[in-house]
Formats: structure tokens, C-alpha cells, sequence
């Protein structure tokens, strides 16, 4: 079939326009497209080579997708070695660094470095002729490496065909493959779904996909290229100036770093180190140093090389955030809510300038899914001011049979027991009232406002209370004495006095805040408010069986089981009782939801001012459990304003619209008898 000349142009645009967009975005980092117009244009081209498939190139930017499988990798000779890089690791040692080369050098002046970040991927080797890529090598052990071309054409940002209007014969560009921070997370996500391997690092993640046989599962790893020198060439005349062959590589179409600097002296080199190392936790992809290579071409044949790395080049090292060390053992640590998290116990060992002995374990799950066992080698990441953590055994160094770490049955710190919640991933100690990890989180919910609203007994009061001994469990608050309370940093007289005002006010509650201010898992105002309704007491809930307990409106299986669990342990029932002699109290009298006769059933209240003998909120209760609705204001709906003494503006309203008018008489008819104290 013969190709119509318009096609072949279309064709042709097309591919031109598609290199210049990879171009803008791979290379100059400035994209000029969307990404859908782009999309656009690459279906349009592969819509018209399917078409004519005599015209599909090698190098057409369609053909990136791998290939069928190959059974081995070729062997590639380096004509020119692959080196690699002496280390400094203070600032003395790159002084010395370039004292010794400027001796050797014999220069009195300053030299000059051309400086970039030490990527921490896997070196490659591109190989261009007449500007286009034919071949791509692994360095290997720098003499030869492998031949994985088929692969590495599957990397977008390294371009298949060379740009502009010198293009040299032979050109043997080197540079680094990984994997940028948020890719290698993405990857490491699907590779979990799928039940493939998790990758360590981003230099695992790279080696790894590019030592696949299969191009075409390369081809969907998120791999990109960073070039940063020259080895062979022919047919060109390369600046004599390391940083402007850089730029010449990205005039012909290779990415360089965008971070890259032509440095005029050593003292600059240190500067440079610095502040690459302060922007470290901000780049998109992980780095492990600064190179800095002598800037003078010439000067850099001159100096030459020791062994396997040259005179003119040193890879300032950062401190290393992943290093392996010993698992010694797995401890459980309780927190504030009662979750009980695992931390590793290592042979301590310095990570990112830090010595470090504990590094969390996350949860259980993670070590299952990463079978992470006691006496395991393991690689510890700390990145920033982020807590230590273990990312993986080293499975490799496993010698013999290790022992997974077991979560305890019993609380290390209270002894109560130990619980996890379907479908979730945490353990969590059911000690809630006096497990001394829990405690300041307990009396802070009990004094919460939602709870038994204790004005004035703030968080900052409580932690206090509990770190000088003075309060154990919420029970002992009714024990504080103004002596005590004066003692306190902050605390004068008078505001010891409204404390312990607000504490005796506590006392008269309703059961509803009471059961909430328990603070049992998963147990929040509703559900409270629900089971008060049907338990009518709190001592039936020590002894409610799980099938009682899920007939209570809202109350599912877990809920349930965190209530009975709850109540299982003694010393939470011991509290509850004390806080009973303490004087905590609500109105009695009322038999629960299943005996209590629902009078007031449809009918809905407000209470305003203040009643003899009770609360607003014990009035409510009461009101409540005979099935009326209780609400804050007053509306065309409401069936009757309570009106106690001084009940303000809503009494004006509530005449206003006409709405009944019930005061304390009425109110103690409309409850027959059952004030406290009526019985
Ligand atoms: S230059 C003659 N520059 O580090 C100098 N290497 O330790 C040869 N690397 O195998 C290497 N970033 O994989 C150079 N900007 C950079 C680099 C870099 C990462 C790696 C490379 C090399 C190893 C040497």
C-alpha cells in the first residue's frame, strides 16, 4: 500500500511535536502543554502508524512500551571504565581534598568545581550514534555491565533521538536511573494490591526494574533519568568545561540536574553542601550527598585517577538516612488513647547524624506483611525530624529460625486486658479508667464539657494534679482539699475555691453523662444517652451480657464488646463505686426505657431558669425517659416551657407564640412523684 505524501508529513509533525513537548517537559522542566493535548497528539500518531506500520521508527516516541522478553542480557565492554567516587564526610576532609589537588595541579589559585546532587539510583550508560540511542548498559563492575537497552527506551525523560544542529557521530552519555519519593510510594501501593515485592529504597526500586527481562513491565515502573558526564565521543568539540558539557548535554535533549552549579572555590563547595542538605526533605527524589568535579577539563586530565575513582572529583556524603542494624527485641508502648504500638529495640546505631535505639514498628500488620522478626538484621530510615522506623528485614542475613514478635495478651502497664477491634488494625488496652498510660486522657474526658463539666479543671490542671501524685483515677478528685489545691503553681486561693465548687457541683448529674464520662471506647454522647435510657442504672452495665447490651438502640457487636470488656476489669468497677460513695448522682427513681412507662411520648420541652432540687439536665432526664424530646429552644413546636425561677428571655417567647407555660409544680405532676429524695 503506498503512503500518501500528507501522511508521511502528518507523521512526521507529529513526532516532531511530541519531542518537543518531552523536551519542555523532561528536560527544561516547563511544560507548555496539558497533559491531555498531549495524550491527544501521541493517539493521533499511533492511530496513523497502526495504520501504516511501514512507517513506524525505532525512535518514534510511540515506541516506549517494551518488548517481548528476552531469555539473558548481552554483556557490554565500557571502552571508557565506569568509575566510581572517593567520599568526604566533613567539610575538613574536601578541604584537603582540594589542597592536594591544587599541590598537584600547582596552582596558587582557587579551583573552580561544577557541583550537583549524588542521586541515589543506578548508574547507566547511553550510547548515541548519529543521535540515535542504541544502545543502554548497567555500569556492573565499571569494566563491563549489562546490555539493557530494551528497557531503558522505556524511560521518558531519556530521549530515543538527540536534538539540535550538532549532533555528534558517537556520544556515550552517563547518568543516574531512579525513582522520585512519591513514585516509588505509588509503586511500592500496587506492588502490595498485587502481592509483588515491596521495594526498600529508590535504588532497589531502579536496579530492580531494570534488571526485568521483561521490558514491558519496566515500561510501567516510574523510572527517570538524570545525566551527569561524558564518557566516549566522537565528531564533536566538547566545551573544556565540565559545567558547560552539561549544558551541552541538555542542548542535545538530556536532562541534567536543575540544581547543578559552576562553583568558584572550595569555600563555595561547603556552602552548597549546606544548603542542598537543608533543601534534602524537599526534593521529590532522595539524595545521598553533593559531587563537586573539578570544573577545568584539561586540569582534570592532568590529575587523573587512583584505583577506580579519579583525583578531580569527591562525593561529599550526607549523614545516611537508611542504615541496618539489629533488631534486639519488639516492646509494646501504651499511649494516651490506650493503643498499643510496637517499638523496635536496636543495637544502637547513627542515622541521619543521630545515634538511634528505637524506631516504631507502626503495627502489628506492618510486621506480619513485612515478616519482620526478633534478631532480624534491619534497615532503620529516619528522614528529618520524623520518628525512626523500621522499613525491612534484611531477609538475606536471616541464618536461623527467628521468632516473630508476639503482641502481649495483658497491658505491660496495667495488666488489663488486651483488645483488638474488628477490622481494625490496632491493639488497645481496655484499662481505660486507671491504666496510668491512659489516665491524664481519662480525667481530662471525665472534666470534659460534654461530660461531667467540670469548670475549671483544665488539661494543663490535670496533668499537673497526676505528675505531683495528688490524683491516681478520676474518683480521687473528690478527695482534693484547698490546702492541696493552693499549693499549685498558678493557683490562688479563689480559683482553688471555684474548683472545688465545680467539683461538688459535678456531683449532680445525669446518667447519660455519666456513662459517657467513662470514657469506654467508642461509647459518645448518643450511645450513652441510648444505654442510660435502657439501663435506667449503672450497676446493671457491670453485669449486662453482650446480647443485652446489643438490644440497646445503636449498640453493634463492637460496642458491645468494648463495654463488657470495660466492665470485665475489676478496677474499672472499683472506680465507678467510689465515685458513687464520692456522691455522684443522678435522679432516681426511674426504671429504664423497658419498665418506664412512655407518657410523654411526641411531646417536646424546654426548660428554662432553675428548679428546685435538680438540674437542667437531670430535669431533662427525667423528662427523657419517659419518652419526651428535650430541646435548647423554644419554637412553635414546643409543647411547654418549663419555667423554673429568673427562666429570662425564653418565657417572653414562649408567650409570644402562645406556647403552654409549666412551672415547678407542674413540672413535678408531669413527673408523678419521682423527684430524688421522693421515694
Ligand atoms: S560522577 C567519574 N555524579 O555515584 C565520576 N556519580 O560513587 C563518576 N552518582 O556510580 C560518577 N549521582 O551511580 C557522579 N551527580 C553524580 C552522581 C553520581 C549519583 C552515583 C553513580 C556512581 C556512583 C559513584
Amino acid at each position: 500500500m503506498s503512503v500518501p505524501k500528507s501522511i508521511t508529513a502528518e507523521i512526521a509533525q507529529l513526532r516532531k511535536e511530541l519531542e518537543q513537548h518531552n523536551y519542555l517537559y523532561h528536560v527544561l522542566d516547563a511544560p507548555q502543554i496539558t497533559d491531555q493535548d498531549y495524550d491527544r497528539l501521541f493517539r493521533r500518531l499511533q492511530q496513523l502508524e497502526q495504520e501504516y506500520p511501514q512507517l513506524v521508527s525505532q525512535d518514534s516516541p510511540t515506541q516506549r512500551v517494551g518488548s517481548a522478553p528476552a531469555s539473558h542480557f548481552e554483556t557490554v565492554t565500557h571502552e571508557v571504565a565506569m568509575l566510581s567516587l572517593d567520599n568526604a564526610f566533613a567539610d575538613e576532609e574536601m578541604l584537603d581534598f582540594d589542597r592536594k589537588l591544587r599541590e598537584r595541579l600547582e596552582q596558587e589559585v582557587e579551583l573552580a568545581y561544577c557541583a550537583e546532587p549524588k542521586l541515589d539510583g543506578l548508574a547507566v550508560s547511553l550510547l548515541y550514534e548519529a543521535g540515535e540511542l542504541v544502545r543502554a548498559a548497567t555500569r556492573g563492575d565499571g569494566r563491563s555491565g549489562e546490555n539493557i537497552t530494551a528497557n531503558v527506551r522505556t524511560i521518558n525523560s531519556i530521549p530515543l533521538k538527540l536534538r539540535g544542529d550538532v549532533i555528534p557521530r558517537r556520544i556515550e552519555v552517563r547518568g543516574e536511573v531512579y525513582m522520585e519519593v512519591a513514585a516509588l510510594a505509588a509503586l511500592n501501593r500496587t506492588q502490595l494490591e498485587s502481592g509483588g515485592k515491596v521495594f526498600a529504597n529508590p535504588r532497589n526500586a531502579a536496579a530492580g526494574s531494570l534488571r526485568l527481562l521483561d521490558s514491558r513491565i519496566t515500561a510501567s515502573r516510574p523510572l527517570t533519568f538524570c545525566s551527569y558526564g561524558i564518557g566516549q565521543n566522537e565528531g564533536v568539540e566538547l566545551p573544556l568545561s565540565q559545567y558547560r558539557q552539561m549544558l551541552y548535554l541538555r542542548d542535545i535533549g538530556l536532562p541534567i540536574s536543575r540544581l547543578i552549579e559552576r562553583l568558584d572555590s572550595v569555600s563555595a563547595c561547603l556552602k552548597y553542601y549546606r544548603r542542598i542538605l537543608s533543601a534534602r526533605e524537599k526534593l521529590a527524589f532522595d539524595i545521598d550527598g553533593v559531587v563537586f568535579k573539578l570544573d577545568n577539563i584539561a586540569w582534570q586530565r592532568e590529575a587523573g585517577f587512583v584505583s577506580r575513582a579519579p583525583r578531580w572529583a569527591i562525593a561529599y556524603k550526607f549523614p545516611a538516612q537508611e542504615v541496618t542494624t539489629r533488631l534486639l527485641d519488639v516492646d509494646f508502648q501504651v499511649g494516651r488513647t490506650g493503643a498499643l504500638t510496637p517499638v523496635a529495640r536496636l543495637e544502637p546505631v547513627a542515622v541521619g547524624g543521630v545515634m538511634v535505639s528505637n524506631a516504631t514498628l507502626h503495627n502489628m500488620d506492618e510486621i506480619l506483611r513485612k515478616d519482620i522478626r526478633i534478631g532480624d538484621l534491619v534497615i532503620i530510615r529516619r528522614a528529618g525530624d520524623v520518628i525512626p522506623e523500621v522499613v525491612a528485614p534484611v531477609v538475606q542475613q536471616r541464618d536461623a529460625e527467628l521468632e516473630l514478635p508476639q503482641m502481649p495478651s495483658h497491658c505491660p502497664v496495667c495488666g488489663s486486658e488486651v483488645l483488638q477491634q474488628s477490622g481494625q488494625a490496632v491493639f488497645r488496652c481496655v484499662g481505660g479508667l486507671f491504666c496510668a498510660a491512659q489516665r491524664k486522657e481519662a480525667i481530662k474526658h471525665y472534666a470534659s464539657r460534654k461530660a461531667l463539666d467540670i469548670e475549671g479543671l483544665g488539661d494543663k490542671l490535670v496533668e499537673q494534679l497526676i505528675d505531683l501524685g495528688l490524683i491516681d483515677s478520676v474518683a480521687d478528685l473528690y478527695d482534693l482539699t484547698l490546702e492541696q489545691l493552693c499549693g499549685l503553681e498558678r493557683m490562688a486561693l479563689k480559683s482553688a475555691q471555684n474548683l472545688l465548687d465545680a467539683l461538688d457541683k459535678s456531683r449532680a448529674t445525669t446518667l447519660a453523662r455519666f456513662i459517657y464520662a467513662l470514657g469506654i471506647r467508642e461509647v459518645g454522647e448518643a450511645t450513652a444517652e441510648a444505654l442510660a435510657k435502657y439501663f435506667a442504672d449503672i450497676t446493671p452495665l457491670f453485669d449486662a451480657d453482650i446480647e443485652s447490651l446489643q438490644r440497646v438502640e445503636d449498640v453493634g457487636p463492637v460496642v458491645a464488646d468494648n463495654i463488657r470488656h470495660f466492665f470485665d476489669q475489676a478496677e474499672n468497677r472499683a472506680i465507678v463505686e467510689r465515685l458513687l460513695q464520692k456522691g455522684v448522682n443522678w435522679p432516681r427513681g426511674d426504671a429504664g426505657q423497658h419498665q418506664q412507662a412512655q407518657t410523654l411520648a411526641g411531646k417536646t420541652y424546654v426548660i428554662s431558669g432553675s428548679l428546685e432540687g435538680m438540674s437542667r439536665d437531670q430535669a431533662g432526664a427525667l423528662l427523657k425517659a419517659r419518652g419526651a424530646r428535650v430541646s435548647g429552644s423554644v419554637s412553635a413546636k414546643t409543647t411547654a416551657l418549663i419555667a423554673g425561677d429568673s427562666p429570662g428571655s425564653k418565657l417572653a417567647k414562649a408567650e409570644a407564640l402562645g406556647v403552654e407555660i409549666i412551672d415547678q409544680t407542674g413540672f413535678n405532676r408531669l413527673i408523678e412523684g419521682s423527684l430524688p429524695g421522693d421515694e
